[in-house]
């Protein structure tokens, strides 16, 4: 954890005065970043000064870290800071992407975590330095601040906060039709998005790629009046590039309540009967039998249907927008009815189509 000094292996090794002595000298020194002889640092010094109560995971190899933090030579002299960029600095750890020093000291940090990482020059810019920003031979202090990380390999991570006291039959799957409020920020707290701004709750089809991936998979499996934490990364989320008022890269984390849940339809259809349709279907819209259907007859003959739970209509539409588009699909040569010939189930039509391609 503190890979500060020589391991304590060679430590026991010691006469004890000179033990002692090196206690003293650490001590004196203030941060305890003395080397055994009193001489230039040798490794990474890692000071740990905020941890945040809850660290369910530690960065570690092969993570991406998004952090904020203020170079500053050992005078106290700044020479960088992700601040004046106002953007976190993003980097995979562990893959030499960033100076050895920092790839060392960023590992074992929690989210949140506040530490300061002293690196010698052999870890960081050497006995040249670089640009004319870092001298040769520069001790490198940085104080970071740890934003969020996540591993490329990471799936959304489900946790249940509350659920109904009575048991819930059916849970949310692929295709259904959902209603829920959702509070949305990043893992430092900052809150982006929430649904009770707009007074209802949020609707999605499942699966039907209307939210991102994250929270389609988040939101599958669940009760009504179910409440859950979310966290999700990036990759399932909004990417590299961010979107409006999310930052590239961020962790998102979501508290989600489910409202309701209702059965989808399959892609393409907009009602859908519960058992067969009627056998002489024509006849039964075509109430003054005229031998025609106007758009008034077409609507009460689906409403009854609905309302006899014979048939449903596309969730999440008005039904009166749906009704009439499905007399639109209906009425083929657009003359304002339906006619015998006109009409045409959907699974007819599509058996038809398929023959046309064969
Ligand atoms: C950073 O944000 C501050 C305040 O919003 C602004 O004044 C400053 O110009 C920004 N700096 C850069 C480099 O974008
Ligand atoms: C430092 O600079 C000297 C002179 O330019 C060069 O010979 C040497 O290889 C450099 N050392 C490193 C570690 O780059
Ligand atoms: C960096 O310095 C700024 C300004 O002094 C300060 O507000 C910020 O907390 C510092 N960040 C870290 C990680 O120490
Ligand atoms: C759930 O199923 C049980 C047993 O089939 C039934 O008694 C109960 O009413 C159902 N609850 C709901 C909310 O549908
Ligand atoms: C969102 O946050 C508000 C305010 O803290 C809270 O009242 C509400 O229950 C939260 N909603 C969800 C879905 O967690």
């Amino acid at each position: 954890m503190f890979p500060a000094g020589p391991p304590s292996h060679s430590l026991l090794r010691l006469p004890l005065l000179q033990l002692l002595l090196l206690v003293v000298q650490a001590v004196g020194r203030g941060l305890g970043r003395a080397s055994p002889a009193g001489g230039p640092l040798e490794d990474v010094v890692i000071e740990r000064y905020h941890i945040p109560r809850a660290c369910p995971r530690e960065v570690q190899m092969g993570d991406f870290v998004r952090y904020h933090y203020n170079g500053t030579f050992e005078d106290g002299k700044k020479f960088d800071s992700s601040y004046s960029r106002n953007h976190t600095y993003n980097t995979y750890i562990g893959q030499g992407y960033i100076i050895p020093g920092m790839d060392q000291g960023l590992q074992g940090a929690c989210m949140g975590e506040r530490r300061r990482i002293t690196i010698p020059p052999h870890l960081a810019y050497g006995e040249n330095g670089t640009g004319d920003k870092i001298p040769g031979s520069a001790v490198l202090i940085f104080n970071v601040h740890v934003i969020d990380f996540h591993n490329p390999a990471d799936v959304v991570e489900i946790r249940t906060l509350s659920r109904p006291s009575e048991t819930c039959n059916e849970t949310t799957k692929l295709g259904d039709f959902v209603r829920y409020h959702y509070n949305c920020s990043l893992l430092d707290g900052t809150q982006l998005f929430t649904s009770h701004d707009y007074g209802a709750p949020q609707e999605a089809t499942l699966g039907a790629n209307k939210v991102i991936e994250g929270l389609d998979t988040g939101l599958q499996g669940m009760c009504v009046g179910e409440r859950r934490q979310l966290i999700v990364p990036p990759h399932l989320a909004h990417g590299e590039s961010g979107a409006r008022g999310v930052p590239g890269s961020a962790v998102l984390l979501f508290e989600v309540e489910l409202v309701s849940r209702e059965d989808g339809l399959p892609t393409g259809y907009l009602f859908v009967w519960h058992k067969d349709p009627p056998a002489n279907l024509f006849e039964d819209m075509d109430l003054n039998k005229d031998g025609e259907v106007p758009p008034e007859e077409f609507s009460t003959f689906i409403k009854a249907q609905v309302s006899e739970g014979k048939g449903r209509l596309m969730p999440g539409q008005d039904p009166e927008k749906t009704i009439g588009d499905m007399f639109q699909n209906q009425d083929r040569n657009q003359d304002g009815k339906i006619t015998v010939d006109e009409l045409k189930l959907k699974s007819d039509e599509d058996e038809e189509r398929v023959h046309e391609e064969l």
